[in-house]
């Protein structure tokens, strides 16, 4: 794999195997086996949003894999002044072996990989977020032992939207989302789901998507570079909360996930949060191992 800038690039072969690698890292990862596979490599991460579990997991990630990160803030950057993006590629590639970008258009991680000569991993987007979902993924398949479940989002059609949509297509899950009219997700995963009739369900009703979920995701209500809208938002996504009410329709054991940070008592209540918390901050570790699997999967191939 040469770079991880959406899920809609990856194959349902590639999608396994990154997480097949991930369960293979982790494990070795419990029993204290040291995997220095990216031993001698940098990887450059512009963040030009905050964060606290992509960078952290990032690093630590680089880290424990021989290697060693360079958290770089688009207020330090030149990139951050108006150097263009060709530019930035051009110059970050003769010095780095990989560079993670969290940014706000999609089109400026395109460039970057079209520009550079080195990976690129998308840390998140307006567009998509296909680290968080490769943990979602491993996640739930750690649980449920299988991916032949029923998916479940409520909430904003927004990045987090956008990759839970493509990636548990591509592995064989049932989706079924319900946002408002006016916060649907983005037209070319909508047109990406119409491959796959009998198994994309949307609607506007929260319970209806939430009928024998086996497990279900949301999300903010409001993005970050979002905040002017808040007010709008919060009055647009009132009744699309992951409640107690929400979860009696969904199957016995259903999971819920959360890609953090989260909002209590906005799009989740503080008792559905509390009582699945193992599920979530398991969710969040495995960033750490997923996002692993990705930088293997990426920077190896580009030493050999
Ligand atoms: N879920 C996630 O990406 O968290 P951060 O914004 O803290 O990186
Ligand atoms: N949708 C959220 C995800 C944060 C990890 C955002 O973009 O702010």
């Amino acid at each position: 794999m040469k770079h991880l800038l959406k899920l809609l690039d990856l194959t349902q072969e590639e999608i396994v195997s990154l997480l097949d690698l991930a369960d293979r890292l982790k494990a070795e990862n419990k029993a204290g086996i040291p995997h220095p596979i990216l031993k001698g490599k940098t990887l450059g991460m512009i963040f030009e949003k905050s964060s606290t579990r992509t960078r952290v997991s990032f690093e630590t990630g680089m880290f424990q894999l021989g290697g060693q990160a360079l958290f770089l803030s688009s207020r330090d950057l030149q990139i951050g002044r108006g150097e263009p993006v060709q530019d930035t590629a051009r110059v970050l590639s003769r010095y780095l072996d990989g560079i993670m970008i969290r940014t706000f258009a999609q089109q400026e991680v395109e460039d970057l990989a079209r520009y550079g000569s080195i990976p690129i991993i998308n840390g998140l987007t307006d567009f998509c977020h296909p680290c968080q979902v490769l943990a979602d993924l491993q996640t739930v398949r750690e649980h449920k032992g299988t991916l032949d479940v029923n998916m479940c989002y409520i909430g904003d059609g927004n990045n987090m939207a956008n990759s839970l949509i493509v990636g548990f297509l591509k592995v064989g899950a049932r989706v079924s989302i319900a946002c408002p009219e006016n916060y649907q997700p983005d037209a070319q995963v909508l047109e990406f789901a119409k491959a796959y009739p009998g198994k994309f369900f949307m609607t506007d009703k929260p319970m209806e998507a939430a009928k024998d979920a086996d497990v279900i995701f949301t999300d903010v209500w409001t993005s970050m570079g979002q905040e002017e809208e808040r007010a709008a938002r919060e009055k647009a996504f009132e009744g699309y909360q992951v409640n107690a009410q929400l979860l009696s329709v969904a199957h016995e054991g259903c999971m819920v996930q959360h890609c953090l940070p989260a909002h209590r008592g906005e799009e989740i209540t503080e008792e559905v949060f509390e009582a699945h918390a193992d599920e979530i901050f398991d969710e969040a570790e495995n960033r750490l191992h997923a996002q692993k699997a990705v930088l293997v999967a990426c920077m190896q191939d580009v030493q050999e």
